[in-house]
């Protein structure tokens, strides 16, 4: 996100726009409170995790009145556009400040589970599945060492696209995510039939699969597979930090860019993304609706690729 906040300072102060962050999101703009941004303020920030605004879930924002506040603060200020760095819930957010003030808004797509449509990349998502796969590729020694099954438990609320991508990329054996249905004794039939010259397997489950998750998985492979020396590992929340990629880097600097480009050229309320390495517009309403679906026959690739 550092990236993206300093490609958006730096491409409005070439011109001439001045530029303030509201600190920790949503509830910065319902308290005023912000910093003046300037060339130098965003010097050193790009290899960077996190953002240097803060963030926060604001339960506020979710209220009328809190809305209401947010608008006034942006009139206070005199804003005459804003770009919103985040996912769907603050898009949302968006669509709600659309009725109490009429500002152009632009967005950038910054969630680690890149599910949003309109984009091939959220900020954030790259070094996630890296991180995740650096994790997975240190605990699959231990799990050849010890001849062991680990299931582990990668962020994704709602989306799969972090174990699904992390699963191939790993070699895992299987992957359990919240947009297909799984049937938990055919995981249990796969685990039986895998041949016997393996000495390692790894299960990746996103959080919000509807298993309920690496222990209730684990609970069960247990029971029915008893004679397997079984390790859960939750991996939580490194997978939301460290030094951005390069592509990540690259990528959020380029909607940054955009982002500040479409409201000098007078568009507003969509979100800027990147799709076969193109700029592209969503408007907020369709990239809150729809999200990334899953193909089914990327299961069945880990399935032959890891047998
Ligand atoms: O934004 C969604 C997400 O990345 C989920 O995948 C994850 O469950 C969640 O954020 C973690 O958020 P928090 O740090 O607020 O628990």
């Amino acid at each position: 996100m550092n990236a993206c906040i300093r490609a958006i300072v730096r491409t409005a102060s070439r011109h001439d726009i001045e530029v303030i962050g509201f600190l920790r999101g949503y509830e910065g703009l319902i308290d005023n409170r912000f910093v003046e941004l300037k060339q130098e303020s965003v010097s050193g920030i790009i290899q960077k995790g996190g953002t240097i605004l803060k963030t926060a879930r604001s339960e506020r924002f979710r209220t009328e009145a809190g809305i209401r506040q947010a608008a006034d603060t942006l009139k206070k200020n005199q804003v005459d556009g804003m770009v919103i760095i985040g996912g769907d819930g603050s898009f949302k957010g968006a669509l709600a400040l659309k009725d109490h003030i009429h500002i152009p808004v632009m967005g950038c797509a910054g969630t680690i589970d890149n599910d949003l449509v309109g984009t091939d990349f959220t900020i954030g998502y790259d070094t996630a599945i890296n991180t995740v796969i650096e994790a997975l590729d240190k605990i699959r020694d231990t799990a050849e060492s010890h001849d062991r099954i680990f299931v582990v438990e990668v962020m994704g609320r709602d989306a799969g696209l972090i174990a699904l991508r992390s699963a191939i990329a790993s070699g895992a054996e299987a992957v359990l995510v919240p947009e297909l249905k799984h049937d938990l004794e055919d995981l249990v039939q796969k685990i039986k039939n895998w041949r016997s010259t393996k000495s390692s397997r790894i299960i990746v489950v996103a959080e919000g699969d509807q298993s309920g998750g690496a222990f209730k998985v684990a609970e069960l492979v247990k029971k029915q597979c008893p004679e397997f020396d079984l390790r859960v590992s939750i991996l939580g929340h490194i997978q939301r930090g460290g030094n951005p990629t390069c592509m990540e880097r690259v990528n959020a600097s380029i909607v940054g860019f955009n982002a500040v480009k479409a409201l000098l050229a007078g568009r507003k309320n969509e979100m800027v993304g990147i799709i076969n390495k193109e700029i592209s517009f969503t408007p907020f309403e369709k990239a809150v609706k729809h999200h990334t679906s899953i193909k089914k026959d990327l299961e069945d690739l880990i399935e032959i690729l890891s047998s």
